[in-house]
């Protein structure tokens, strides 16, 4: 690629090139943290905003690895600069982390707007951390390359693997069932997270960091290396390196990231079986960059994609296993007809340039087409009266039997009272009943929390039921499963039809038809609908209470209003 740039032309020159009074200033500040003129002067300022932090387990090795993206900067000619940015930490935060996404993009692009940086490097990977980072690059557009924190290796028990998440849910069940013992439990405890690197399901993490690599985001391969491998460290320089040549070419985000990339992204989505959380960051992505994602859209994408990672929670193997079977461009190679192979990426290539040579070392992991885990569909989105902007499910972690099933519902106004009844022996609940989560939603969790998983209640455990179907306006991890019906739009808090639900109405999901409906007459529903009373509103100070103001429904991929599109990038004045 041509390089279209002169040292007096980066963006960090304003700072430090000026024979004036402020440039004397930003220079001498520089020299205090023992740099020579030249050192910064006239080169590229890489910030390398790091989401390493203590309490987020799944980026322990990131602050070692910003030290090997510096050794790529520095080898390429740039200046390295190290910045902390939010880390959420998937587990740790509450009520929700997804309540954090958008102040961690807004972290971001006020971080590369506000300082004397022409790029940057993205670290991260835990849950929301990769469409934070993602969301703030795309608004700023400078040069951004995102550096996938990697998965942890395969969890042990008793040899057998164990999966973030999905194992958790499984023995949880089994341990409320009285199948297994409490010393197994805490032997399951020991050997579940055994190193740094997120959950090595395909949950929200190994998701999000595919789908990035699928935007063209990252290197090639970069998403499927595990977090301790000597791969991640290379990588890891690579981006560096990379970083300074894209400031050169001003290779930015704008520049590549197009309809089709989106597209690709959703593709790859359903062929790697990842979480629903992909929808609502990949709304909230191309909003951004101001295109206009439909839900639609991924519905008719899922039809002719088909499931070819056999990864848990949807298959059987692990993410440390997936990059032994030739990672997510062997798995991209296997679908290249699905796939817009023109467009651009990170490394100035195109996706089909990026795919030549990929291929499948395991193909028991890495599906061949003919021997698809899901033939196709496995993720839908519904409509139908108590849905009207949509709802989504993920089939392939689903149990068929109940994609087509009519039942009553046993409705829980929020968590607090399903936590409190669904154990209780007098709840008035059979298989074939629907449970149903209200004000679960952005506004009501708050937060759209990973509540649409809701447990088996215990009474039905010992005659064998392990799933049901769930419906809900909150979100589910990724590396869940059962037959959950999630982000129900508008949500109960705002007076979506969930909230109008009572026990013993009957719904109906039919899947094949995309539809979920509750079968009561429009009499009712427009007279319980007249009833209902908003909520008072949950935050009164702070962040918490902007976010509440100001973010959107589940469909529009609850950014805020006033981010989700493309607007100029305000240069600062340097006074
Ligand atoms: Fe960090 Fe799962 S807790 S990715």
């Amino acid at each position: 690629m041509p390089q279209n740039k002169k040292p007096e032309d980066l963006r960090s020159y304003r700072w430090f090139g000026p024979d004036n009074m402020r440039g004397f200033s930003h220079r001498s500040r520089m020299k205090q943290l023992g740099y020579n003129r030249e050192d910064f002067t006239g080169r590229p300022v890489i910030a390398i905003l790091n989401t390493w932090s203590e309490i987020n387990p799944c980026h322990a090795h990131l602050r070692e690895r910003a030290e090997a993206v510096k050794k790529g900067v520095w080898k390429a000619g740039g200046f390295p600069v190290e910045i902390p940015a939010f880390s959420i930490t998937e587990t740790y935060a509450k009520p929700s982390p997804m309540l954090f996404r958008n102040l961690l993009s807004m972290d971001v692009e006020e971080s590369l707007r506000s300082l004397p940086v022409d790029g940057t490097v993205l670290m991260g990977g835990c849950d929301k951390t990769t469409p934070g980072l993602l969301m703030g690059a795309m608004s700023m557009d400078l040069p951004a390359i995102f550096l996938p924190a990697g998965p942890m290796l395969r969890g042990n028990w008793n040899g057998q693997p164990l999966g973030s998440g999905t194992d958790l849910w499984k023995f949880w069940t089994e341990r409320c069932a009285g199948t297994i013992t409490a010393d197994d439990w805490l032997n399951i405890e020991n050997g579940i997270a055994r190193s740094p690197g997120f959950c090595m399901t395909m949950g929200t993490a190994a998701t999000m960091t595919a789908l990035a690599e699928a935007l063209g985001f990252t290197l090639p391969g970069a998403s499927s290396i595990p977090a301790p491998d000597s791969n991640h460290v290379r990588m890891a320089m690579g981006c560096g390196e990379r970083a300074v040549e894209m400031v050169w070419q001003d290779w930015k985000p704008s520049d590549f990231l197009t309809m089709e990339s989106f597209e690709n992204a959703i593709a790859v989505d359903m062929a790697i079986g990842g979480s629903t959380n992909a929808f609502i960051h990949l709304v909230a992505m191309a909003g951004r960059l101001g295109l206009k994602l439909e839900l639609n859209r991924f519905d008719e994408i899922a039809r002719r994609v088909p499931v070819l990672a056999d990864i848990r929670p949807s298959g059987r193997f692990l993410m440390e296993d997936f990059f032994y079977a030739g990672g997510l461009r062997a798995l991209m190679g296997e679908m290249k007809d699905l796939l817009h192979l023109d467009v651009l990426t990170v490394n100035g290539r195109s996706i089909g340039q990026n795919l030549e040579g990929a291929k499948v070392i395991n193909p028991e992991v890495i599906r061949p087409r003919e021997k698809a885990l899901v033939e196709s569909g496995g993720t839908a989105v519904l409509y139908g009266n108590l849905c009207p902007d949509g709802a989504v499910i993920k089939t392939s972690a689903a149990t068929p039997a109940l994609l087509r099933h009519t039942g009553p519902a046993v409705v829980f106004k929020d968590y607090n009272d399903m936590d409190a009844r669904i154990n209780r022996d007098d709840l008035n609940v059979t298989a074939d009943s629907i449970l149903v989560l209200q004000n679960a939603g952005p506004l009501g969790g708050p937060g759209m929390p990973e509540w649409g998983m809701l447990p088996i209640p215990k009474k039905l455990l010992p005659s064998g039921v392990r799933d049901m179907v769930r419906i809900s306006d909150a979100r589910m991890s990724g590396t869940a499963y059962g037959t959950c019906v999630l982000h129900v739009s508008p949500e109960s808090f705002v007076g979506g039809p969930l909230a109008l639900v009572r026990d013993g109405d009957l719904i109906s999901l039919d899947v094949e038809n995309r539809q979920l409906n509750l079968l009561i007459s429009e009499e009712e529903f427009a007279r319980r609908k007249a009833a209902w009373v908003k909520p008072e509103p949950k935050f009164k100070r702070g962040y918490q209470m902007l976010y509440a103001e100001r973010v959107t429904q589940a469909h529009l991929g609850c950014d805020f209003d006033f981010l989700h599109d493309k607007m100029e990038t305000a240069e600062p004045e340097i006074h």
